[in-house]
């Protein structure tokens, strides 16, 4: 099964999740600038909020490589509002790329604010979500 893990990150927060990920499933983590290379059966798009949204770059991402996304999983951050998706679901129905009605959310510190996130608790809390969407996906 091939599982791919990109992210996009502005301040670091997304990046670790990303890593955590890639860690324990023994792979690497690409930031959204690496195009995919071949069909992803399990893509782990990390990114986050800002502006009361999800970036740009990452709705881009999905429209240009919606063909070799087979099954889409959201892992987001953010300092006060909830995830990103709501807004990853618009645009993935738009594309028509299937999403997965799980995802992982986590704080993300803003300066001062959460500065301790990510924490040791999310990175387990991340892995844990890794090993049971791509578990789910073995059964
Ligand atoms: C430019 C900018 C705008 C942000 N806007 C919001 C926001 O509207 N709502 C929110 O909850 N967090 C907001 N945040 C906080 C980020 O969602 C949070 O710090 C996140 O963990 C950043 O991820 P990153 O470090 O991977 O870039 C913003 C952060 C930045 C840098």
């Amino acid at each position: 099964m091939k599982v791919t893990v990109r992210y996009f990150t502005r301040t670091g927060n997304t990046k670790k999740l990303a890593e955590a990920i890639a860690q324990e499933l023994g792979i690497q983590a690409g930031d959204i600038t690496a195009p995919l290379d071949e069909k992803a059966e399990i893509l782990f798009l990390c990114n986050s909020v800002y502006w009361a949204g999800a970036d740009s770059s990452v709705k881009k991402f999905i429209a240009k490589n919606k063909e070799k996304i087979g099954l889409l999983v959201n892992v987001s951050t953010a300092a006060i509002k909830g995830s990103t998706y709501s807004q990853i679901k618009k645009i993935a129905q738009k594309e028509g790329v299937r999403l997965s009605d799980q995802e992982f959310h986590c704080t993300g510190k803003l300066s001062a604010l959460h500065s301790s996130h990510p924490d040791e608790a999310d990175i387990a809390a991340v892995k844990a979500f890794a090993r049971k969407v791509t578990g789910d996906k073995n059964e």
